[in-house]
C-alpha cells in the first residue's frame, strides 16, 4: 500500500487546506484500483457543483498533469493542479463512471465462456481503440516534438465507455474508436528515447529505452487478458504457438478469428524487438485483416457461429443466412434467385478462410 492510499479525509483536508474548501471528498476511502504511487478519491467540486476525481501523491505530478493536457483525445481531461507545503500534490481531473468502466474491473466482472464470438469482435475494437490512443501519445512518425511512451499499459490504467448498441447490419456495436478507451495515469510516462523506469512487472517487456514497441508488448498482453479473463505470462508471449494455445482454451469458435487474434497478439508483443516500429502498423493491420473482412461476411459468420454449430450443407446455411441478411439487403421475399446468391455467400466465406469443409458441410471451426 503506497502512502497515498493511507490518507483519511481528515489527514487529506490538513495536508490541502486549498482543496477542503473547495472540495468535498465521496465516501471514506479512495476509489478504484489498488495502484501504485497516487489514491485517487471521488468529490464534489462545491464551486461548480460538478463530480471530479482527485489525485494525490507524495511525488510530483506536473509532468503527468502536463502530459494529460498535450495530448489531445483518449486521455481524462484535467482541471487543476496543487501542492501541499510538505512537497504533496494533487490534481482534479474528469471523473469516469458509468457508462465508463476501468477495464480491469470489465475483465473481472465480465463471464468468459468458451466459443463467445461476439466477444472476440468486441475485443478487436476495443484493441483498435486503444491503438489510436497510443498513437496519440507516440506522436507522429515524423514530429521530434511531442512523442512519448506511456510506459504503465494494464487494465487498470484503462477505460472502456460500455455502451453497446444492437445494429442489424454489423457485429461491431461498441461506440467509435476515438471514443471507446481512455488512457489514464501518465505517472511513468516519459519522452521516447528516454530509459523506461518501471512498468508493471506482468506487463514489462523487459526492454529499457522507452519506445512505441514497449507499449505494444504491454497491448499484446492486455488483448489477451481481456479476450480470455487470464494474464498470459512472459514465457507464452515469446512465442506465437504458445500464444496459439493460450488463446485454444477460450476459443472464440471461429477458428480463423482465434488465429486473426493470434496474429495481431503476436505481432504486437514482439514489436519492442524492432526499434522503428509504431502502432501504426498495427493498427493497419487490424483495419485490414479484421475490419477489412467486411460486415457482410462476419454477420454471416456469427449467424452460422449461432446457429448452425454443428455445420451445415451449403443449401441449409444459404436458408439460416435468409434469416440475417435480407434485411441488410433490403430483401422481402425469399426467391431461387436470392437463395443462389446466398450459397455464393457461403462459397465466399469458404474461400475466405473463414469456413472450413468437412465432406458437404460446412463449419466455423
Ligand atoms: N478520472 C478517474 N475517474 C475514475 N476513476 C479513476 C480516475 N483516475 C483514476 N481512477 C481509478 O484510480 C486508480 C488509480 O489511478 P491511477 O491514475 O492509475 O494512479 P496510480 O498512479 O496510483 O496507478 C485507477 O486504476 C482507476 O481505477
Ligand atoms: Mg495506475
Amino acid at each position: 500500500m503506497n502512502a497515498a492510499s493511507k490518507l483519511t479525509p481528515a489527514a487529506i483536508g490538513k495536508k490541502f487546506p486549498m482543496i477542503a474548501a473547495r472540495y468535498a471528498l465521496h465516501g471514506d476511502r479512495p476509489i478504484g484500483a489498488p495502484s501504485g504511487f497516487g489514491a485517487v478519491w471521488k468529490a464534489r467540486d462545491l464551486w461548480l457543483e460538478r463530480d471530479v476525481a482527485l489525485k494525490f501523491s507524495d511525488r510530483d505530478m506536473a509532468d503527468e498533469l502536463c502530459l494529460c493536457r498535450d495530448i489531445e483525445g483518449q486521455t481524462v481531461r484535467v482541471f487543476d493542479y496543487f501542492r501541499a507545503a510538505d512537497d504533496w500534490n494533487a490534481y482534479a481531473m474528469e471523473l469516469l463512471e458509468a457508462p465508463w468502466m476501468g477495464v480491469g474491473r470489465f475483465i473481472r466482472a465480465h463471464r468468459y465462456r468458451p466459443d463467445d464470438l461476439q466477444h472476440y469482435f468486441d475485443c478487436f475494437e476495443i484493441a483498435r481503440s486503444l491503438l489510436s490512443g497510443l498513437a496519440q501519445i507516440h506522436g507522429r512518425p515524423y514530429s521530434r516534438k511531442q512523442k512519448f511512451v506511456h510506459a504503465d499499459i494494464k487494465p487498470d490504467n484503462l477505460f472502456l465507455m460500455v455502451k453497446p448498441k444492437k445494429r442489424p447490419d454489423t457485429v461491431f456495436r461498441m461506440p467509435p474508436a476515438q471514443r471507446l478507451v481512455k488512457i489514464i495515469d501518465m505517472g511513468i510516462g516519459t519522452a521516447q528515447g528516454n530509459p523506461v523506469l518501471a512498468y508493471t512487472p506482468g506487463y514489462d517487456s523487459g526492454e529499457r529505452v522507452a519506445r512505441p514497441g514497449v507499449d505494444l508488448y504491454a497491448t499484446a498482453i492486455t488483448f489477451l487478458e481481456l479476450l480470455t479473463g487470464e494474464r498470459p505470462d512472459h514465457h507464452t508471449m515469446r512465442h506465437k504457438a504458445r500464444i496459439r494455445r493460450f488463446v485454444d482454451e477460450m476459443p472464440s469458435g471461429a477458428a480463423r478469428i482465434d488465429a486473426l487474434a493470434v496474429e495481431f497478439a503476436s505481432n504486437c508483443a514482439s514489436a519492442y524487438t524492432r526499434p522503428g516500429e509504431t502502432v501504426r502498423v498495427h493498427a493497419r493491420h487490424l483495419d485490414e485483416q479484421v475490419f477489412g473482412i467486411g460486415e457482410q461476411r462476419l454477420l454471416a459468420l456469427r449467424a452460422i457461429h449461432r446457429h448452425c454449430p454443428g455445420g451445415g450443407r451449403k443449401d441449409e446455411l444459404a436458408d439460416l443466412l435468409f434469416g440475417v441478411l435480407a434485411r441488410p439487403c433490403g430483401w422481402r421475399n425469399r426467391t431461387t434467385q436470392r437463395i443462389d446468391t446466398l450459397k455464393e455467400v457461403v462459397a465466399d466465406l469458404y474461400g475466405a478462410g473463414l469456413l472450413v469443409l468437412r465432406g458437404q458441410r460446412y463449419f466455423t471451426a
